[in-house]
């Protein structure tokens, strides 16, 4: 026979027991969501910039298509996804880089070298090495990644649509 005294005594073990159970569930749902409200994820590098290469190997006067990695930084993740651009340099330190993408419906355009002009094989769009449009259907000028030289290394950055040539220092 259990007394008033063992009863309590077992009452008193098992609301414990199950308070014990409550603080490590606690602990153990809280502290990952307490880190990841305290500790403030990767500040975003800056991830527009990248390497294109050595800017000796581009040749004069002649577009060359190029790939670079670019890498992303977003919070805890980090990717990497390759990029084109068609490089043209027009003297030893003057470079400009346009976006692959066709202005009119952004298919890929390529270099005709005999007409000297950038064709989409699209809708027929043609553009001067320049990037400015000889005829449409495209009606705005091919977009140009900012640009920056440093040394001898070419760095792209975004695309935007104004003139993003560059002179290295
Ligand atoms: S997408 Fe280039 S001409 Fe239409």
């Amino acid at each position: 026979m259990i007394g008033k005294q063992g009863i309590s005594s077992r009452r008193q073990w098992l609301v414990r027991g199950i308070s014990g159970l409550a603080a490590i569930l606690s602990a153990a749902i809280g502290t990952p969501a307490a880190l990841y409200i305290l500790v403030p994820p990767k500040k975003k590098k800056d991830s527009s910039w990248a390497d294109a290469g050595n800017l000796n190997e581009v040749p004069l006067n002649r577009p060359q298509q190029i790939q670079l990695q670019r890498v992303h930084f977003d919070a805890w993740k980090i990717r990497s996804e390759t990029d084109v651009a068609w490089v043209v340099r027009t003297d030893e330190d003057h470079v400009t880089a346009f976006s692959p993408r066709c202005t009119h419906l952004g298919c890929a355009y390529r270099w005709e070298p005999g007409a000297q002009i950038f064709l989409c094989p699209c809708h027929g769009s043609k553009f001067s090495s320049t990037g400015a449009v000889l005829s449409g259907p495209a009606s705005r000028p091919l977009d140009q990644y900012a640009v920056k030289v440093e040394g001898d290394r070419l760095w792209l950055g975004d695309v935007e649509s104004g003139n993003g040539a560059a002179r290295s220092s």
